[in-house]
């Protein structure tokens, strides 16, 4: 049985499972804006959410980088328009995933990023870049990990039939999605939910948990 089947519920219902509401750190205007590098394949949905929320002053950070293997996909228009420098690193070019991750790292370093986050980046990712961004390598997945690792985590859900679902960000291991999380974000399912809708709602509140799980991160790396 659906856990919120009556639409008048619904609204109720999704506010409940967002509490508790996501807090500012003010503590980290007194650090430097943390240099962040970004991947993305498609939409940019997530890395303009990063770019707005920096704007807003609740994350505290500078977008340095925007790395695509897509030439041409959404996130590029949104950084030309953002005015973010931005660079194809078109993945069809490398036959071995350690050389098109050793060329990530190559340039992340080049722009003297202190952090990457994977907004959207669709290619499984190797040891090169996981441990050249230790503990500083951030992935979004929309699931609540550890449910639905791996390939359309949305479409696994409705699968599945769960009530809730919702959004991970965590920090990136070599097993896949499976790294230690930062944060999550609950999604109730409706019974009149599609694969569109569902992921719709799920993006909304990426949009709120991906900046707010790089500040956390940040504090925690600038306390030690
Ligand atoms: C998001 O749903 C994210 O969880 C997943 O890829 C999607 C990227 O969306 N890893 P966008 O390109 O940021 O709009």
């Amino acid at each position: 049985m659906p856990a919120f089947s009556d639409p008048s519920d619904h609204q109720a219902a999704d506010q409940a499972l967002l509490q508790p509401p996501l807090q500012n750190d003010s503590s980290a205007p007194s650090q430097p804006p943390l240099r962040l590098g970004v991947m993305a394949s498609g939409n940019g949905s997530n890395f303009e959410a990063l770019a707005t929320a920096i704007e807003a002053g609740t994350l505290h950070a500078e977008l340095v980088l925007l790395i695509v293997n897509n030439p041409g996909c959404g996130a590029v228009a949104r950084a030309e328009r953002l005015q973010i420098p931005h660079k194809v690193v078109d993945h069809r070019r490398w036959t071995i995933r350690e050389e098109l991750d050793q060329e990530l790292v190559r340039t992340f370093q080049a722009a003297s990023v202190d952090a990457v986050v994977m907004a959207g980046w669709m290619r499984i990712v190797t040891p090169v870049l996981i441990h050249a961004f230790a503990d500083r390598l951030l992935n979004i997945h929309p699931s609540l990990l550890p449910s639905f690792r791996g390939l359309d985590a949305i479409g696994q859900a409705l699968k599945a039939g769960v009530c809730i679902s919702g959004c991970t960000v965590h920090l990136v291991s070599e097993e896949l999605d499976a790294g230690p999380i930062l944060a999550q974000a609950a999604v109730p399912v409706l019974d009149t939910d599609d694969h569109a809708s569902l992921a719709e709602r799920i993006h909304r509140q990426e949009h709120r948990l991906l900046p707010h799980a790089v500040q956390l991160a940040a504090s925690r790396w600038t306390q030690g």
